[in-house]
């Protein structure tokens, strides 16, 4: 069977003797010295200030809303994976979709001043795919109104936007170390902060609100990594430009492939690639069915990220329609993609495609 992805597991010796470690001292969870020594790592291979590592990438949005004390309105985008959304609504706050630019895939600016009230007090935009939003147009929108900033970077892992890591604009971002990402720690989560005041509350926040044995200053959750994914994180960030540099291939050959015969997601000109996902559009839900249905017959099973747009969901009320993300929704694919898919099942899925459509 061929899936959309393929969790990534590591040289299973050099878990073993980290394990032998942790038995060793006893540690398993509440900020160990395997997620300090990853955190620091990270920090440094990242190229950012401050990060905090927690459970998962939805409660990474959670605490980065209560970090930020984030209340009313947050502009977001609908053409994106449900935790974006139902993280806010969550935390009481009211998702406003701003459709999306169709080329790009990201929430379109132009759309995001437009729907600015005074109840809003946050935007929450989306690299998706892990292709870099428009953070300049962003950031003038956000100055201009006094709103935070908080990118759902999930995808992102290690991207540049003109050189330096995407992970430095906005008040904060999110990342998601869910197994099935290009990095990850099992389940797995972390927020890279910009502002160095803010690091203590949202550490507080991912223990319980605590500060210490005779304070409880904020409302927290339990949001912690424990050590034994933090050592799944340090056996694979060894191996991270290996597992790059194969994704790389898989991905080209699908773009040289592809090319002329199915429509690409945009690239952001300042935006480097990671190579997490390879999303097809096409021309239509009936012709996605059709490649989905010959494709799942041959035991090989695509996704339909992202399906369906958020603007449908019926626990968000009032209701919002978002044509742009609707279509998109409609009708885009995204590949099989993951360091050792074979080449000859690549070349099984690039043929059925070009088959059905040329
Ligand atoms: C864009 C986006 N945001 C948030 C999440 C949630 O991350 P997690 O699964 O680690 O909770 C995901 C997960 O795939 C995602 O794709």
């Amino acid at each position: 069977m061929i899936n959309v992805t393929k969790t990534y597991l590591p040289d299973k010796d050099k878990y073993q003797k980290y394990v032998d470690e942790i038995f060793k001292s006893g540690w398993i969870t509440n900020k160990g010295p395997m997620v300090q020594k990853l955190e620091r790592r990270l920090a440094q291979y990242l190229g950012v200030k401050n990060i905090v590592l927690v459970a998962n990438g939805t409660v990474a949005l959670e605490i980065a809303y209560r970090t930020l004390d984030i209340k009313g309105f947050a502009i977001t985008t609908p053409f994106s994976f449900v935790a974006t959304t139902s993280s806010l609504v969550t935390n009481n706050i009211l998702p406003i979709f701003a459709d999306i630019n169709k080329n790009t895939l990201n929430i379109n600016p132009k759309n995001i001043k437009k729907l600015i009230t005074p109840n809003t007090s946050a935007i929450v935009p989306v690299h998706v795919f892990g292709n870099s939003c428009e953070v300049e147009e962003i950031e003038k929108i956000s100055k201009k109104h006094n709103l935070k900033v908080i990118y759902d970077a999930a995808h992102a892992f290690d991207v540049k936007y003109k050189g330096k890591s995407i992970l430095n604009y906005g008040d904060i971002s999110t990342l998601s170390f869910h197994a099935t990402k290009l990095f990850h720690t099992i389940e797995g989560g972390a927020l890279i902060i910009n502002d160095n005041s803010l690091v203590e509350k949202a550490r507080y926040l991912i223990n319980f609100g605590i500060e210490n044995a005779e304070s409880i200053p904020h409302l927290g959750s339990n949001a912690k990594m424990n050590e034994f994914e933090a050592i799944m994180g340090l056996c694979v960030l060894d191996e991270i430009e290996q597992i790059k540099n194969k994704r790389e291939e898989v991905y080209n050959l699908y773009q040289s492939e592809l090319e002329g015969i199915v429509k690409f997601q945009k690239q952001n000109k300042n935006s480097s690639k990671n190579y997490s996902y390879f999303p097809i559009i096409l021309e239509s839900e009936k012709q996605l069915k059709t490649i989905e249905k010959v494709l799942n017959n041959q035991d090989i099973f695509p996704r339909r990220y992202f399906y369906t747009s958020l603007d449908t969901l019926n626990y968000i009320e009032p209701k919002q329609v978002c044509k742009i993300s609707r279509n998109i929704a409609n009708k885009i694919l995204c590949l099989p993609l993951y360091p050792n898919l074979e080449r000859k099942s690549q070349e099984k899925i690039i043929n059925i495609i070009k088959e059905i459509i040329v």
